[in-house]
């Protein structure tokens, strides 16, 4: 499958791009600099493309910005995404003096995300640090996708399946993303008083 990664310069981007190459999928590395992606992506033997080009032909795309970026750049790239899925792994967070916060808003990201986009928008891998996904061995850790649209969601799942050694699970309706946005928030507090890469693995589940 070819995954466009938009943003994919980043830590979080880069490693997803060497896991999806690992577990058999063509990544492309996006970047607001063609040269930058390119220089990138040789680094890493994948692919590398503008943002734009990237997305063109991909079958799922991810968009790794900056979580600041996210909403603007997926209404720069709308016309270009058209019906392709997309995958938002950005949490919003507050970082204060007592710990870091969620997200004020009422809707997640990947909610208003999809009120920018055509096609049907997924939320999913925030609690897999890019570190953890960096790793020699996938993370042993659960994956969490939400959706609306069903067929997404079994493209993204299965994608997914071979990030982790854990599960790819679905979870639920794009609503979910509000919990699974926020819970970077807890697993950031959790990292920062236990010095750890703190990853989930749900109980119960066979
Ligand atoms: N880091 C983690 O452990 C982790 C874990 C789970 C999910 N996430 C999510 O994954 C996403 C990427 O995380 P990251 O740590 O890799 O982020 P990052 O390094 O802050 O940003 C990733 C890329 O976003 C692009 N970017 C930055 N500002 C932009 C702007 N104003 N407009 C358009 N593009 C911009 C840059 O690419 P170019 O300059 O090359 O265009 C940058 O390399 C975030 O949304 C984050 O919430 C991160």
């Amino acid at each position: 499958m070819r995954v466009a990664v938009v943003g994919g310069t980043g830590p979080f981007g880069t490693a997803l791009a060497v896991r999806l190459r690992e577990a058999g999928a063509v990544p492309v590395i996006g970047s607001r600099d063609r040269v930058r992606a390119a220089s990138i992506a040789a680094e890493l033997g994948v692919e590398g493309a503008a943002n734009d080009a990237a997305v063109r032909a991909a079958e799922l795309v991810v968009l790794a910005v900056n979580a600041d970026a996210a909403l603007d750049t997926a209404r720069e790239l709308r016309d270009v995404i058209g019906a392709t899925p997309v995958l938002s792994v950005a949490s919003e967070l507050r970082f204060t003096e007592g710990g870091v916060l969620p997200s004020p808003e009422a809707a997640s990201l990947a909610e208003r995300m999809q009120d920018e986009l055509e096609g049907p928008v997924l939320a999913g891998l925030h609690s897999l640090a890019a570190a953890s996904l960096g790793a020699k061995e996938p993370p042993d850790e659960d994956a969490f996708i939400c959706g609306d649209d069903r067929d997404a969601k079994e493209l993204a799942l299965e994608l997914v399946s071979g990030l982790v050694s854990g599960r790819a699970l679905d979870a639920g309706p794009l609503k979910s993303a509000r919990a699974l946005e926020g819970l970077t928030a807890v697993i950031v507090n959790l990292n920062k008083r236990y010095r750890a890469h703190a990853g989930i693995r749900v109980t119960g589940i066979s």
